[in-house]
């Protein structure tokens, strides 16, 4: 979705926009309505139907991305670890792969890499789309809906989600709702008292709950999202809410404000060296809020503000620092943190691997929509500068992706190595052990020397990495401006939506360092590229062909005399 103005009622424009290619004949358009109202009633009264008949397969398909053919996906809802499971719910189309019918779908997994998918667990229901929103244990039974009174409750989920009721004459109306259930998220009831928060708004949506220890109570942080606020309630039993206060506007205002999250992360000092984890000296609050369209590489983004939350409001530490984007790529929207991760373990995140710019467009894989590889998080400290003490900047989000837990421990790396090799010593490397694929993680630490680029082309047409290749996706560092860039112009498939094909970039935090220190998640359809040991993060979707499978370190040339680009710690680990 491009704009959302007051007037025209979000789901309309989310319909028109992404259906770009069926233009409607005049007697299509007067049948709409009639041809909406027997979809409806369709709907409602099979819920739980099987979703759409599968279509072919293509190469595309992600090998460690989470997506639900043949169907729609969009945000990541209410993912919680309970009983040693991890659950994740998403906004799903149960009937095609266009937005609509929104329900949340469900899928479970026990090392965030594979995912079985279970049935809906939350259908839309007399006209009602359950919009994004959030679960929390109600291991207390403090809801009283888990079990009689005074009984104590493990894996008794409670979810608040938006209801998003469609309304052509009067607009749209959202309120915040409750559903719970009592056997750690297979089967839900809707809560009869519901809507538990009503303002009689049209944008007002996407709640995240959450315990807040020091004040004993379950606190909300929703968005007003037309307004560009994040207000925040407070509640006892998740059924009664009271208005704490609110934050916004603030940063980058362009685009609505979505799917809000607010958490405490562990501060880390800035390691010296930059590849050790630095111990822990603090604990800060964040806020992230997702915005669209206004992110840095166009369409969708996910901001965040760094500070104190004290069980009313939030206050930002450095207050119009920003906006600090939490992932410089295209396609990363609608983060949102698992709940219940036990004390002492890193929080974790996920979001939606996509974007509202063209998201109803995307190739089928079959189905539209995947999320992002789960990542853990923290916040690091700038390293010491000379004007300003580490306190005077702001703290820095630093993402980590998951793809080591035990199930899935990456096999050994095929070549790695801590002395610096040349880019053309590295790429005969890569041709000796037949390095290639199209499903791995990449490590290399990249010292671009007096070249003025240099980087990794992946998902390459060429096996050969001294030949050029019509297909590639190239992450690069340029020198002169201190950027990592993805660019994706060449990557394959890229000419079913202008915003598509782009040459995305982001300001490197330590662009004086002398090496960069680079992880790249390489899937089926999409590049993850983790540099600075997570402080600058890029997501890109990307479609080459099965055959594009070549890599090669490259470099601009260096006259003789000055530093070539050097590579080291090169770890390549299969993972198709
Ligand atoms: C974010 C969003 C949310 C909303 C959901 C609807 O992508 O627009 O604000 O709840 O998608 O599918």
């Amino acid at each position: 979705m491009k704009v959302c103005t007051p007037h025209v009622p979000r789901n309309d424009l989310r319909m028109i926009e992404m259906n770009p290619r069926t233009p409607l004949s005049a007697n299509m358009r007067r049948l709409l309505p009639v041809l909406v109202l027997l979809l409806a009633a369709h709907t409602f009264a099979q819920p739980q139907a099987a979703p759409t008949a599968s279509a072919a397969s293509t190469p595309w398909q992600p090998k460690l991305h989470f997506y639900a053919p043949p169907n729609w996906i969009n945000d990541p809802n209410g993912p919680i670890l309970v009983n040693g499971q991890y659950q994740l719910f998403f906004q799903y189309n149960p009937f095609g792969d266009q937005w609509g019918h929104m329900s949340w779908g469900h899928a479970a997994s026990s090392d965030l890499v594979h995912w079985k998918q279970l049935p809906v667990a939350l259908p839309e229901e007399n006209g009602v789309s359950i919009f994004s929103g959030s679960t929390v244990e109600d291991r207390d039974n403090s809801s009283g809906l888990c079990a009689e009174p005074g009984q104590k409750t493990p894996g008794c989920l409670v979810a608040l989600y938006t209801g998003s009721a469609h309304d052509p004459q009067n607009g749209d109306k959202q309120n915040q709702n409750l559903a719970f259930s009592r056997d750690g998220g297979t089967t839900w009831t809707k809560y009869s008292g519901n809507p538990v928060i009503d303002l009689g708004l049209k944008d007002f949506r996407d709640p995240k709950v959450f315990w807040h220890a020091s004040s004993q109570s379950w606190i909300m942080a929703v968005s007003l999202a037309t307004q560009h606020k994040v207000r925040f309630y407070r509640s006892k039993n998740l059924r009664q809410w009271e208005q704490a206060g609110e934050f916004g506007p603030a940063g980058s205002v362009s685009g609505v404000w979505e799917c809000p999250d607010l958490f405490e992360l562990p501060v880390r000092e800035s390691a010296g060296k930059h590849d050790a984890l630095g111990k822990i000296v603090d604990h800060r609050w964040v806020l992230s809020v997702n915005v669209n369209p206004g992110a840095p590489a166009g369409g969708s983004g996910d901001q965040y503000f760094v500070g104190q939350f004290d069980g009313s409001h939030f206050t930002e530490d450095h207050p119009g620092s920003g906006p600090h984007w939490a992932d410089y790529g295209k396609d990363f929207y609608a983060s949102t943190s698992f709940s219940n991760t036990p004390a002492g373990q890193d929080r974790l995140w996920i979001a939606w691997m996509g974007n509202w710019d063209y998201a109803g467009k995307l190739p089928s894989l079959p189905g539209r929509g995947e999320m992002t590889v789960p990542r853990s998080l923290y916040l690091r400290q700038p390293p010491a500068h000379a004007s300003l003490t580490p306190s005077q900047e702001p703290l820095v989000l630093v993402q980590q992706a998951i793809l080591s837990t035990p199930s899935f421990q990456p096999s050994k790396a095929l070549f790695g190595g801590s002395p610096y090799q040349t880019i053309a010593q590295a790429n005969e490397k890569i041709v000796s052990g037949k390095l290639s694929g199209s499903a791995y993680l990449l490590r290399v630490t990249l010292d671009p020397g007096d070249a003025a680029e240099a980087g990794v082309r992946l998902r390459r047409s060429s096996a050969d990495p001294s030949q050029p290749a019509a297909e590639e996706t190239v992450v690069g560092i340029t020198s002169a401006t201190g950027h990592i860039f993805v660019d994706r112009t060449h990557s394959g498939k890229t000419d079913w939506a202008p915003e598509f094909p782009a040459r995305v970039s982001a300001p490197l935090k330590h662009s004086q360092a002398n090496s960069i220190r680079l992880e790249i998640v390489v899937d089926h359809n999409s590049v993850e590229v983790f540099a600075e040991d997570g402080e600058t993060v890029l997501t890109n979707l990307i479609y080459p062909s099965a055959s594009s499978t070549g890599l090669a370190f490259y470099s601009t040339p260096t006259p003789p005399g000055v530093g070539p680009a050097l590579v080291r710690g090169v770890e390549f680990i299969p993972l198709d």
